[in-house]
């Protein structure tokens, strides 16, 4: 029996903080707004000359080292990104090129917030299929590049960063047990960046209409996203015949802290089961679970043997969760 075990972690995220008080500055908001909206305290933002590569070469080169991977045993780079550095070549194979990843094939996944857990889905795929052996996924972002600092209500929420693991197939149990992605295209308009594509090229007009920053239906996508993330992380479970209290740690996108313990609620977990880093990072969309789960491993949040459920939702919409044995 082979499985795709996750046998590196690593994360990078900016040096500059961007607090509460210096978004009371910039909007008409206050901190006691922010933390009990979102829980989110701070975010990192990324400086002059740093982009979404950056990050991601660096969280890949923490996670191969956690690995003891070499960049030539890779054989596919799949990244989760909606902020590219530019909107080709990919994310991946800029990475690719960085790491003298000489054998991979590489590719960026456009979904949103969900969009590591599909990278990650795929890899699985691939390992299971035969089709390779190693694989890197990343979900990195520079959001802070599509975030409108006049619009108060989004922009408390966003923050830049990366997260990467190291997937291989190994022989076992543990591994990943389960994958369960979904979207419903019907909901785009309610979180969604309308200038930039082809549809919408940059011009002198998109760009006073200010087309090129994220616009969102913050209310009505709460209320989705907690029933979607429920309705995920609970397929997750019945399809392994689990239950909440069988999980040791749910990781789940850091886009309000509220969600998470809604989720957390209807799984029964107490807090000691339910990540969080929301607070230092706020939302950064396909790099939230991985940077948690960098984080958990580097804490020894997580054990082998553990069961983790990651959970996410975004932009598309997309959604899904995934269910580990580590
Ligand atoms: O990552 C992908 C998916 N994204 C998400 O899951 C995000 C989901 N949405 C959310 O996290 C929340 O909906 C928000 C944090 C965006 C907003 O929280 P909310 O509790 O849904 O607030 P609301 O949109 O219902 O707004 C309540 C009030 C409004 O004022 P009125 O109409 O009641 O007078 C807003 O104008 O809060 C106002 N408001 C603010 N006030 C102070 C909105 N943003 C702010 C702000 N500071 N930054």
């Amino acid at each position: 029996m082979y499985k795709t075990r996750i046998i590196g972690t690593g994360s990078s995220t900016p040096e500059k903080v961007l607090t509460n008080k210096d978004l009371e500055a910039m909007v008409d908001t206050t901190e006691e707004w922010i933390i009990t909206r979102t829980g989110i305290k701070e975010r990192r933002i990324a400086s002059d000359g740093e982009t979404v590569s950056t990050f991601a070469y660096r969280a890949a080169l923490n996670a191969l080292d956690m690995a003891g991977v070499a960049p030539n045993e890779l054989d596919i780079i799949i990244v989760g990104t909606i902020t590219p550095d530019m909107p080709t070549p990919s994310v991946a194979c800029i990475l690719q090129n960085k790491l003298k990843a000489t054998h991979a094939w590489a590719f960026d996944v456009s979904a949103g917030c969900t969009g590591f857990l599909y990278s990650l889905a795929i890899a699985d795929n691939c390992i299971k299929a035969g089709s390779c052996k190693k694989a890197l996924v990343v979900g990195t972002e520079l959001l802070s590049k599509i975030t409108d600092y006049q619009d108060r209500t989004t922009c408390i929420l966003f923050g830049d960063g990366a997260g990467a693991v190291v997937v291989s197939r190994e022989k076992g149990e543990r591994g990943i047990l389960s994958t369960h992605l979904y979207s419903d295209g019907s909901c785009a308009d309610l979180l969604y960046m309308p200038g930039g594509g082809s549809a919408c090229p940059a011009s002198h007009e998109s760009i006073a209409k200010r087309m090129h920053y994220l616009k969102m239906d913050g209310n009505k996508v709460f209320k989705i996203a907690v029933k979607s993330l429920e309705e995920a992380a609970l397929t997750a479970l019945r399809h392994n015949n689990l239950k909440g209290e069988d999980i040791d740690l749910l990781i789940s996108h850091q886009a309000n802290i509220r969600i998470i313990q809604a989720i957390a609620k209807r799984l029964d977990l107490p807090p000691e089961k339910v990540f969080m880093n929301i607070e230092k990072y706020g939302n950064t969309s396909s790099a939230s679970i991985p940077i948690a789960l960098d984080e958990a491993n580097r804490q020894h949040r997580i054990k082998k043997n553990d069961l983790i459920l990651l959970d996410a939702f975004g932009a598309g919409f997309t959604w899904g969760s995934a269910l580990i044995r580590w």
